[in-house]
Parts: C-alpha cells; sequence; structure tokens
C-alpha cells in the first residue's frame, strides 16, 4: 500500500522548494530590520477566538474551519488565519504594555476547508506581520511597504497594489446602511438577499456577471467617509506615494474576514488567474475588545507563500533561488574517500558549501554527479595525489585542471570563492 499527502494540501520538495524556503528567510531578515520580533504560535486554538475574532457570518467561520473535539472536550480549530492568534498572544504576554506599537511576525500553515484549486489549498502557508496598539497612518504605510519590498527582492516585477478604506465605527454603519437600501431593490437569489442583511459588503465582491451588472451603481465606502478616517486615508497614500510605490485605489476591494477597518489592501498578481490575491491585510481597530481585550488599534498583513511560489515560477524567478554547493569532492579510493570526507567538513567549517560523491561511483560517475551538483570545482583526489600531498582542482565551468597542495587547498577556495 502506498500513501499520498491528504486531498488539496500544499507541499514543497526540492528543487521547488528552494523558492518557498528563499521567500520566508528574505523576509525574517527584511522585517527584523524593521523592528519586528518572532512570534511562534500554536497551530489551534479555542474555537471561539476564531468565530469573535475573524466573525461569524465569514465563510471562513461559517464553512471553512477545521473545528474539532479534542479528548478533553473542548472545541478547537486548526488556524484558518493568523491574526485572532497574534492578538490573543500580544494580550496574554503582555506585550502591549511595552513600546507601541508592538510589533511581532509569523510564519507557517493555516487551514481552510475550501474546494482545492490552483493556487487554493487547505492546508496552505502565510507569513503574518501585525504592528498593534498604534493608528497612526505612517505604520499602515510601513506595513505595505514591507510588503511591497519583499515582494520586490524575490523578483516579483507584476505585482498590483489594491488600496481601500472601509471606515470606522462611526461612518461604516452609515456607509453599510446606504449600501443595504441600494442592494435591496435589486433583483437578487435568496441566499444573497440573506447576506444584504447580514454583511452587505460582502455582496459587493460577487464575481457572478448577473449580479457584478447590477453593482454598478452602488454606493462607494469612499463617499461616505467620516473627516477622521479621511484624514487617515489621505495619510496612508502621500507616505506611500513619497515610497514612490504605486497603488491603484479600490473603493470596492473587501475582505473576507470581519475584523477590518479602514484602510484594507490585496496584492494581486496577473498571472495566477481566479486565485490572484498574493496576499492581503489591513487595520483591525476593533478587533481586541471583541477577544476581551482592551481597546487597541492595530494593522498587518498576510501573504501567501504557496502564490507567491507560483508567482516566481510565472515570472521565472523562482530557479534563481536554487542554491547549489561550491565544491564537490570526488574521492577515488579508499583512503581519498576518508581524506575527502574531513575535507568536506574542514571546507564547510571554512564556510563553503560542499558536498562529495558517496559510495564508489568512479571517476566517470562521480564527475558527472559533480557537474550535476552545480558546484564551480571540483576536488578530485586520487591515490597519486595523495601520496604527492595534493589534489587535483578543475574548475568546472573553464574545464580548466591544477594541482593544488593539500595543506593549502582550503585557503586556496577561500580565496577564490569568498
Ligand atoms: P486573507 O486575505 O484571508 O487574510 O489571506 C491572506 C493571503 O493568504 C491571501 O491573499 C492568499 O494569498 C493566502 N490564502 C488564503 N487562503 C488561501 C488558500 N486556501 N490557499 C492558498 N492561499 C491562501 C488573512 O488571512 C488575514 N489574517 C491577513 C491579515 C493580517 N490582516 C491583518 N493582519
Amino acid at each position: 500500500m502506498t500513501f499520498q499527502a491528504p486531498k488539496g494540501v500544499s507541499e514543497y520538495a526540492p528543487p521547488r522548494s528552494a523558492a518557498f524556503r528563499r521567500a520566508i528567510d528574505t523576509f525574517a531578515a527584511a522585517v527584523t530590520k524593521a523592528g519586528y520580533g518572532y512570534l511562534e504560535l500554536p497551530v489551534f486554538e479555542d474555537t471561539q477566538l476564531y468565530a469573535r475574532g475573524v466573525g461569524e457570518s465569514t465563510d471562513v467561520v461559517t464553512k471553512e474551519m477545521y473545528t474539532f473535539e479534542d479528548r478533553g472536550g473542548r472545541s478547537v480549530t486548526l488556524r484558518p488565519e493568523f491574526t485572532a492568534g497574534v492578538l490573543r498572544s500580544v494580550l496574554e504576554n503582555g506585550l502591549h504594555h511595552g513600546q507601541l506599537p508592538a510589533k511581532v511576525w509569523a510564519v507557517g500553515p493555516a487551514f481552510r476547508y475550501e474546494r482545492p484549486q490552483a493556487g487554493r489549498y487547505r492546508q496552505f502557508y502565510q507569513v503574518d506581520l501585525e504592528a498593534i496598539g498604534s493608528d497612526d497612518p505612517l505604520v499602515d504605510a510601513e506595513t505595505i511597504a514591507i510588503a511591497w519590498d519583499w515582494y520586490r527582492q524575490l523578483g516579483l516585477q507584476r505585482l498590483t497594489l489594491l488600496l481601500n478604506t472601509l471606515g470606522c465605527a462611526e461612518c461604516r454603519p452609515i456607509y453599510r446602511a446606504a449600501l443595504q437600501d441600494f442592494l435591496r431593490a435589486l433583483d437578487l437569489d435568496e441566499a444573497t438577499r440573506a447576506r444584504v442583511e447580514i454583511n452587505p459588503l460582502r455582496v459587493l465582491d460577487d464575481k457572478r456577471p448577473e449580479v457584478k451588472a447590477q453593482l454598478e451603481g452602488a454606493p462607494l465606502v469612499t463617499d461616505h467617509l467620516c473627516a477622521a478616517c479621511k484624514a487617515h486615508h489621505d495619510q496612508v497614500r502621500t507616505a506611500l506615494a513619497d515610497l514612490s510605490i504605486p497603488w491603484t485605489d479600490n473603493p470596492r476591494l473587501v475582505r473576507g474576514l470581519d475584523y477590518y477597518t479602514r484602510t484594507t489592501f490585496e496584492f494581486d498578481h496577473p498571472l495566477l488567474g481566479a486565485q490572484s490575491a498574493v496576499g492581503g491585510g489591513g487595520r483591525y481597530d476593533g478587533l481586541s475588545e471583541s477577544i476581551g481585550g482592551p481597546p487597541l488599534p492595530g494593522i498587518g498583513f498576510g501573504l501567501g507563500l504557496d502564490r507567491t511560489v507560483l508567482a516566481m515560477e510565472a515570472e521565472q524567478v523562482a530557479a534563481a533561488a536554487v542554491s547549489t554547493v561550491d565544491v564537490y569532492a570526488v574521492p577515488l579510493g579508499e583512503e581519498a574517500r576518508r581524506r575527502a570526507f574531513a575535507l568536506l567538513a574542514e571546507l564547510r567549517r571554512a564556510g563553503l558549501a560542499a558536498d562529495m560523491a558517496y559510495g564508489s561511483r568512479g571517476l566517470k560517475g562521480s564527475m558527472k554527479a559533480a557537474s550535476k551538483s552545480g558546484a564551480r570545482f571540483a576536488l578530485i583526489i586520487g591515490e597519486r595525489d595523495l601520496e604527492a600531498g595534493a589534489v587535483q582542482l578543475k574548475d568546472l565551468e573553464t574545464a580548466e585542471q591544477t594541482e593544488v597542495s593539500l595543506a593549502s587547498i582550503v585557503d586556496t577556495l577561500k580565496g577564490k570563492l569568498l
């Protein structure tokens, strides 16, 4: 009997995993420089955290959560997203009593029981970043800029940043009512009518042509903002312009989670088909209170690693992430194998990436392995070389071969490669 991975999960094996790994490493380095600390979180939480945090009316909570009772009779849920858990952890660890905003990031799998398709999985991966405890619009711009620069660092050129604001507790209800008035007058099916009453903003996201056509004249949130939300939005936009980050205003951008207020944004990639959102985020100034915390504004994003890797592949920048060794040792004979093995460790300690031909493959097989490894240099070690205290250093690009003494080979290679 053989096994297959569960339906709809994503997984990464070499060489594809190199782009996935590079995406995480690049992100870690960039956000650490911007003052974000690392959070390692549980993969499951109390189900109520998501019901209250993400929102009872969202598809995520009503249809997509992996919820089960543990053996102690507690209802737990595999995280469908990071933000609620991040905020729970920030509050529990008292980070909000320290310097604000509390800046944290996390990475790992998330789980949603969705219909699997290209770019949509039931176990997928995100890097997540949150800045909690400040309502400064410059913090909004900082988070957006971090995501933007990261995509660029990965080599992605074709992303679009979509920007919107959803207003606040003061102006959103007024907009919501205006939108409901408009939607109630339309010709909609029963499920959509129900949605108009519970979560009218989501109706704006309906992709069906017969619904889309009717939404043409829908009132826009940007026409209903209070003065404070308008000022906030203007400052975010000015800051993005100062950073030369291009964006597209999209007053119909709604997000799938209920906690958003004010700034919301999404990164879209044109080559990914239906699942084009590679990342998204926004402000959630009321989330802390809804999970029992003190008033604490926050903003952050979740960037989908799976779709980011697909975008890297589509733009043909993924291969650049595959790293190869610098040096590949080719020992001929048992004594040479011992010496090569010790030399390998020495090379690695000196900071070089090195590998060797294991097993007894003979000169031809080993040289083939050396060339397949992508190494710049092969180190050929024969019995006679060893007697002379030397090795043959072959440049695999130029095919030039020189003899180098064993005593100086590490330094020679360091000189050439570091
Ligand atoms: P989200 O828009 O639900 O936001 O997810 C963020 C990103 O995760 C999406 O843009 C997408 O790239 C990826 N993603 C979501 N679902 C799937 C899936 N089934 N398969 C593959 N990729 C997927 C959030 O999760 C918020 N917590 C983001 C946030 C953080 N907002 C504020 N802070």
